[in-house]
């Protein structure tokens, strides 16, 4: 059975760095008959460029028939000055809701060879690996009504709804649980009960769903107190589930405690665990087309794809080990260079990888 990866290299160091994940995606499609095949296609800048628009409808298509999709990052100041409406972040944006991709994977996950590249102890930090599954297209960013309002007394009222259905919870929940089944069956689902009654409904059906997963252990936390443990000892956490906006607040911060953007992988699931997979970092145009870039995001949001989308997670497992092994070896690029260390390229990280596999 073939598998239809759709790759987006996007802008930027997106070219660069997304050529290196598919070096790593050919060893491994090559050496455990995977049955992969590929497709490329532009999106963000580089589709206005060709198209006119951040996202053709044929690229669309594209994206809608494809098992995953590979993105690397769009944007750069090339096309700041466009309208908003047709801005390279759109066709990202119309992506995700096209897909519904309801379900944001970000792992934290401290590699011990970059520990000092941590704000925190070591400690505190080492062999941190944590999973925030965010949800990514409801709750407050998305509820209406909203909007700013002038009162009778001629003052100005901003406002926002933060509202999340039970079906909505319970797709996002059943999923952080099917992640947590895969990985050590600790779960910590983050809301704001005691102020926030949608948060209680959250409670609520997160509660209702343990039943169904007997082995993993549900726990409930306020957001405040997440935050602070995050930062206190973070190694207590395993896999993490909320919504949208303490998601994004609470994975960047997970995200700092790893101390460096060049090796953060993400996810975006809908519910039949189809795709998007990217690095946290977006297109860095200060130093795109210099083949400085780190592609480790790209290769490890790679192996992201064949653990959640392609069900080989043995796979994924040997990409991570290779990843660790090239570390392992002293090879640094640029961003994660420190003493002793060897600096490398872009390419040359890719290779390494592709060598350790
Ligand atoms: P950025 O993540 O592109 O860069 C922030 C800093 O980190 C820069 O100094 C950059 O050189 C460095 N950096 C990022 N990725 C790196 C890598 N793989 N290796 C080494 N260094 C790396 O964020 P910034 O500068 O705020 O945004 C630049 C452009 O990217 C903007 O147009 C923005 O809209 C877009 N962007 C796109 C995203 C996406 O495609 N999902 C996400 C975030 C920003
Ligand atoms: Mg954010």
């Amino acid at each position: 059975m073939t598998k239809k990866i759709l790759i987006l290299p996007g802008d930027g160091i997106g070219p660069e760095i997304v050529a290196e994940a598919r070096k790593v995606l050919d060893k491994v499609n090559a050496q455990y008959d995977l049955g992969l095949c590929f497709e490329e296609d532009l999106l963000g800048g580089a589709a206005i460029d060709q198209h006119g628009v951040p996202l053709a409808d044929s690229t669309l298509d594209k994206a809608r028939a494809a098992d995953a999709i590979l993105m690397g990052s769009v944007g750069g100041p090339k096309w700041d000055k466009l309208d908003r409406a047709i801005r390279p972040e759109k066709g990202l944006l119309k992506l995700r809701s096209s897909l519904q991709l309801f379900a944001n994977l970000r792992p934290a996950i401290l590699y011990p060879q970059l520990a000092d590249a941590s704000s925190l102890k070591p400690e505190v930090v080492a062999g941190l690996d944590i999973l925030i599954v965010r949800e990514l297209t409801g709750g407050i960013y998305f509820g209406e009504p909203r909007g700013i309002r002038t009162l009778e007394n001629g003052e100005r009222e901003g406002f926002n709804t933060y509202k999340y259905s039970e079906s909505e919870i319970e797709r996002i929940g059943r999923n952080a649980f099917e992640m947590a089944m895969k990985r050590n069956k600790r779960l910590v689902s983050v809301d704001k009960a005691n102020v926030l009654e949608a948060t209680v409904l959250w409670r609520e059906v997160m509660d209702r769903l343990a039943p169904d997963y007997p082995e993993v252990t549900l726990s409930h936390m306020y957001v405040d107190n997440a935050a602070m443990q995050l930062v206190r000892a973070p190694k207590q956490f395993d896999v993490m589930v909320t919504g949208n906006m303490f998601g994004d607040i609470l994975s960047d911060a997970a995200a700092m405690l790893t101390g460096s953007i060049g090796m953060l992988p993400s996810a975006s699931l809908d519910k039949n665990g189809r795709g998007l997979y990217e690095p946290c970092h977006g297109s860095a145009p200060d130093i795109a087309g210099q083949g400085i870039a780190n592609p480790l995001a790209t290769i490890l949001s790679a192996s992201m794809m064949l653990r959640y989308t392609l069900n080989q997670p043995a796979v994924a497992d040997a990409i991570e080990l290779a990843v660790s092994k090239v570390l392992d070896q002293g090879l640094r690029t640029a961003d994660i260079m420190s003493a002793g260390m060897v600096q490398v390229s872009t390419a040359a990280m890719g290779d390494a990888v592709v060598a350790a596999l």
